[in-house]
């Protein structure tokens, strides 16, 4: 990372698949004027180019892509499938692959585009590996039925053929291979803070995480 912007609020946010929290981080980053990274589209770019490239997929062939990648590319669609998530999961656990990603996450954390007053990051190491210095940590969870009939209803959204028990099986193997993996497993600090959305609506999330953001600008003075 060549440069560190001062002065500048970060938020990191780590959550198993599917618990709102990229949600609550575009809404809370749009409030604060921060640049939000959602670190998982980062992953499931590289799954997708495996998908597509099996041939050429080697680490020289992911830098190059990598290299240019727009920040625009991640909103695709086609990345959201669950063919995608599921590989995403598993090439996660290579450590080349991981130390690529990191370095582009560490350069948006650190070093947002300067007319963001800061960086809000979502992922499964955020909190702990890329950003362990944020002004606020959270860990996003709930629980595993209520998260997969929230990844079912928008792969319907997105018209994808999949069931209910399919997205639930899916998501299970997911928090199974992202806890249990030894590099950058999914866990949480214990300076984080638990925000459980089971029964939260989108806007109440919003409000509790905000009103800790502020609460604590108010007692620090700007962070
Ligand atoms: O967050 P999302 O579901 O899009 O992430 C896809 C996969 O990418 C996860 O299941 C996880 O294995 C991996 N991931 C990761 N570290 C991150 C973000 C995502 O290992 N910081």
């Amino acid at each position: 990372m060549k440069i560190k912007r001062k002065n500048i609020l970060k938020i990191a946010i780590d959550s198993p698949a599917a618990a709102g929290a990229g949600t609550v981080a575009k809404t809370i980053s749009k409030h604060y004027n921060l640049f939000y990274l959602d670190t998982g589209k980062i992953y499931r770019f590289i799954a997708y180019l495996k998908l597509k490239f099996p041939n050429k997929f080697n680490q020289s062939f992911i830098k190059h892509e990598i290299k240019f990648l727009k920040i625009n590319n991640l909103s695709n669609k086609n990345l959201l499938s669950d063919e995608i998530s599921t590989e995403a999961s598993q090439i996660a656990k290579i450590k080349s692959i991981r130390k690529l990603v990191h370095s582009i996450q560490l350069n948006f954390a650190y070093n947002p585009p300067k007319k963001y007053a800061g960086s809000c990051l979502d992922g499964r190491d955020i909190t702990y590996k890329i950003v362990p210095d944020a002004d606020f940590k959270f860990y996003i969870t709930a629980n595993t039925k209520t998260r997969a009939l929230r990844r079912y209803k928008e792969l319907v959204k997105l018209k994808k053929k999949i069931t209910y028990d399919e997205v639930l099986k899916s998501i299970k193997k997911r928090d199974k291979n992202d806890l249990n993996r030894t590099i950058s497993p999914l866990k949480k600090t214990k300076d984080s803070l638990l925000i459980n959305t089971t029964n939260l609506t989108k806007r109440a999330c919003f409000l509790k995480i905000k009103k800790i953001i502020d609460n604590k600008i108010k007692i620090n003075g700007n962070l």
